[in-house]
Order: structure tokens, then sequence, then C-alpha cells
């Protein structure tokens, strides 16, 4: 299965077998695991394949579509940012995304989930993309944010890392508010 898409800076695609490594430096870092929810830590290359075959079999099923972010410039991978829970029952699906942290604070994730959204409604025609966060994790509030993305509430001790229970912070966009943007 083929699939990319670009934005100025970006290319977004579908993951392959080589890029195991790259998926590893991405994930590896105990700052990306403390904001995010399902992956593991330490994040090893055995996780990485087995993640890309996921990637892969739910992209032919159409549940999820996630891509690694390449730099247009270098080719490096620097993250991944796609969509997931991609319902054809209610239109909708939910963002996430997450870079190595050596390339945070360009304004990468914003432009990744920029594009992304734009996947889900003009190549999906989907009528809500959900986004949620841990509370305290204020740069993806941010990011959320300024892709259109509206608070919608909070739900207490959604998750449990480590023992640790989290409230989650809900974001969402519908048709109508990105045709606007
Ligand atoms: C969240 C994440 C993807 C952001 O990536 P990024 O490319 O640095 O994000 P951007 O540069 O596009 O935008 C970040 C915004 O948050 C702001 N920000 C960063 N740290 C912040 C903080 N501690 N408090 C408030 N705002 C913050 C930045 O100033 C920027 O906003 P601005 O453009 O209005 O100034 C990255 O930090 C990451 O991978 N975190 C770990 C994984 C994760 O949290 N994934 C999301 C799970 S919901």
């Amino acid at each position: 299965m083929f699939l990319q898409i670009e934005t100025d800076r970006l290319r977004l695609r579908l993951p392959q077998e080589a890029d195991a490594e790259a998926i590893v430096a991405v994930n590896n870092h105990r700052a990306v695991f403390d904001m995010t929810v399902g992956m593991p830590f330490p994040f090893t290359l055995a996780d990485a394949h087995e993640w890309i075959a996921l990637v892969l079999a739910e992209a032919r099923r159409g549940t999820t579509m996630d891509f690694v972010i390449e730099l247009k410039a270098t080719g490096e991978i620097v993250g991944i940012c796609g969509l997931d829970a991609i319902s054809r029952e209610h239109d909708s699906a939910e963002v996430h995304y997450r870079l190595n942290p050596a390339f945070w604070g360009q304004g990468i994730a914003t432009e990744a989930l920029r594009r992304v959204l734009r996947f889900a409604f003009e190549d999906l025609q989907l009528e809500r993309v959900l986004g949620r966060c841990i509370r305290g994790n204020d740069a993806s509030a941010q990011v959320l944010q300024k892709c259109g993305l509206k608070y919608e509430g909070c739900t207490i001790h959604d998750c449990k890392k480590n023992g640790v229970y989290h409230d989650l912070l809900w974001f969402g966009i519908i048709r109508a508010w990105w045709l606007a943007e």
C-alpha cells in the first residue's frame, strides 16, 4: 500500500520495515513516553517492527492511518502523526503525533497535524476529529488548538501509567469549523 502526503517542509507516508531504527529514535525517550499512552518504554527495535506490521495491517483495514514524518530537506524521519479509531459508522477519528525531542519547537507537529486534518476531512470525508492529551502536556494542547480543535472537557483518571492515574483533556473539530479556517 502506497500513500504519501506533503507539506512545505514535510513528507508524510506509511512506514516501511527500513524505518524501524528511525522509529525507535522517535519513541525511545522518557519525555515522549511520559506524555503518551499505549507505547512501551524502553521502545526496542522489536517493538518498532511489531508497530510497523500493525500500522500496515490497520491501514489496509482502514481503521488507522499512521504516517512517519520525514523532513523533505534531509529525508530524516523525525516523528509520527496520524489517525486512529477511524469509524466509518460515525465518520470520526482521533489524531495522535509524537516527535523525536531533537526536533521539538520548530512547528513540525503543527505542520504535520494540519496536513493530517486535511487528509481526514478531504480524503476520508470525516465529520469529526478528536484529539486528547494528558493534563499537563501543554505543548500538545497548544498544537491541537493551533490546528483548530476546541477544548471539550476533561475525563478524570482516564489512563494509568506506571501506577499513576492521569486526567485526559479532550479537544475536537468538526468539518464545518475546518472548512471555515
Ligand atoms: C507535543 C509535540 C508533538 C509538539 O511538537 P512540536 O513540533 O515541538 O510542536 P510545535 O512546535 O508545532 O508547537 C508547539 C507549541 O507548544 C508550545 N509549547 C511548547 N512547550 C510548551 C509548554 N511547556 N507550555 C506551553 N506551551 C508550550 C510552543 O511554544 C508551540 O506553540 P507556539 O507555536 O504558539 O509558540 C512534542 O512535544 C512531542 O512529541 N511530545 C511528546 C509526545 C506527545 O506529547 N505527543 C502528543 C500526545 S497527545
